[in-house]
């Protein structure tokens, strides 16, 4: 990939990016670091966790890992204070971590339900209020971004404890918005649509069948790549975007738009075939 923004858009950033050994974590977590950024990496893993630092390192960035698990608050406060004691104070956070899995919703356990729910709605407060705390005390600016989905709009059958918790990041972020603008503090969420990995891929896009069907949801029947969203992450996140703040962000090649349109599928018919057919409907005159 050509990098199509200047070098420090981030310079002056220290970033604290939960689940951010792997997948789209680690994929924000090196294109923040070559733009700049300081990156402190938070996750369960610390093999994971300190192979991405190695890999930032190796590039010319400078990260950090902490392990903690995002559902306990005090191993949130541990982690950023480890984090900072290695690059200084985090002004940023990405909310990534998450946890989700397809099960008919009749057959949750009450700690699958749990499960999910304290990954992605507690682990997003805790790691939230923290920064929010330090960045408050210090009297510092911020930016916080997290990562939803497109189905934070209309819910989703079968993965009901992550649309719950999604939908209620989304009530967060946007809550926040307007209580911390007076700290100059920014909150956004960002929805994107299948980008793969093989974390979510693994859980929800199971086998090469559902994986095609799930491309011919997307008008251009292709997957978001990640520096696509990379890109959109890190002008959110970046000084270029002063004035945005409470927004829910799609990035799906408008998938969720084309699930929604009752006569989309024509736009997958052969175009000529479609047109034919749509004036084979037209009156004569
Ligand atoms: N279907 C139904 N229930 C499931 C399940 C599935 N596929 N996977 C896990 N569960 C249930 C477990 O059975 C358990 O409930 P029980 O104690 O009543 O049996 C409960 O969820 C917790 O599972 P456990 O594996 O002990 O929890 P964990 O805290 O170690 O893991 C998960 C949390 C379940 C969310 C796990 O998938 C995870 O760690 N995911 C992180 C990565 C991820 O999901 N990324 C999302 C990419 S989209």
């Amino acid at each position: 990939m050509k990098e199509t923004f200047r070098s420090d858009l981030l310079a002056g950033k220290t970033t604290v990016i939960t689940g951010g050994g792997s997948g789209l974590g680690k994929a924000m977590a090196l294109r923040m670091a070559g733009l700049g950024a300081k990156i402190g990496i938070v996750g369960r893993r610390l093999d994971k966790l300190q192979a991405t630092v190695d890999e930032i390192t190796a590039a010319g960035g400078t990260a950090a890992c902490a392990t903690g698990d995002v559902r306990d608050s005090a191993a949130v406060k541990a982690a950023f204070d480890a984090v900072e004691a290695k690059l200084g104070p985090a002004n940023q956070l990405i909310n990534n971590a998450a946890g989700n899995f397809l099960s008919a919703s009749e057959d949750l356990s009450d700690n699958a339900f749990d499960s999910v729910v304290r990954i992605v709605l507690y682990g997003t407060f805790n790691c939230t209020r923290e920064l929010g705390q330090r960045l408050i005390a210090r009297g510092a600016p911020g930016e916080v971004l997290s990562i939803v989905t497109t189905y934070v709009h209309n819910g989703s059958a079968f993965v009901l404890p992550s649309a719950a918790a999604k939908a209620g990041v989304a009530a967060m972020m946007r809550s926040l918005a307007v209580e911390w603008a007076t700290y100059n503090i920014r909150l956004n969420s960002v929805a994107p649509g299948p980008f793969p990995t093989e974390g979510a891929f693994s859980r929800l896009l199971p086998g090469s069948e559902i994986e095609k069907q799930a491309k011919r949801r997307v008008p251009s029947r292709r997957f978001g790549e990640h520096h696509e969203l990379t890109s959109l992450v890190a002008f959110l996140m970046s000084d270029a975007s002063p004035y945005q703040t409470g927004d829910i962000v799609t990035i799906d090649g408008a998938e969720a738009l084309f699930s929604g349109q009752q006569f989309a599928g024509f736009a997958h018919l052969d175009r000529g075939m479609a047109k034919e057919m749509m004036a084979a409907l037209k009156p004569k005159k």
